[in-house]
């Protein structure tokens, strides 16, 4: 039988490729903000996010595909992102790494210039919702706003 959310979300606290701050430590200034690829990847190379990465599927694809670039899978709930990165885990992956937070919240994790690209792949439609929809103005206006 699978692991429950719980057991999940304990491992993820253990794992050294998750990322979960907390809204204290976002506002109080994130200490990896400008310097993920310094201290986190421990390499230099352009930083591709996945938005909504779910079991992070793409994030840890991607990763094997291009060994020399960085790879962060984004997502609100922990108990997917553990997939992506038990696997990345398993399979000695370095340059894939899982960040649990609301997307809203990136102008306070990453540094102006510091991620090169996003992938946003089978986004929710968020139909009746539009504020949720990660391809609306709202989220769009964020993307656009990492800062020193
Ligand atoms: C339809 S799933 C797509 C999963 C994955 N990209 C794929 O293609 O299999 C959308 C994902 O976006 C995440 N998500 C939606 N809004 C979010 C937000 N504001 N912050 C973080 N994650 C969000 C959900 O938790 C969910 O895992």
């Amino acid at each position: 039988m699978g692991k429950g959310k719980l057991e999940r979300f304990e491992e993820n606290k253990q794992f050294a490729n998750v990322f979960e701050p907390t809204i204290k430590e976002l506002k109080d200034g994130y200490l990896k903000k400008g310097v993920w690829c310094e201290q986190i990847f421990q390499k230099k190379g352009l930083i591709t996010l996945e938005l909504g990465c779910g079991k992070g599927e793409y994030t840890v694809g991607l990763a094997r595909l291009y060994p020399n670039r960085n790879f962060i899978g984004v997502d609100i709930k922990g108990a997917r992102l553990w997939r992506g990165a038990k696997t990345a885990i398993e399979d000695n992956l370095h340059n894939a790494v899982f960040l649990r937070t609301h997307i809203g919240n990136l102008p306070d994790v990453f540094g102006k210039d510091e991620v090169s690209e996003i992938w946003l792949p089978c986004p929710d439609p968020q139909m009746k919702r539009a504020r949720k929809r990660l391809t609306g103005s709202f989220f769009l206006r964020r993307f656009g706003a990492f800062e020193d």
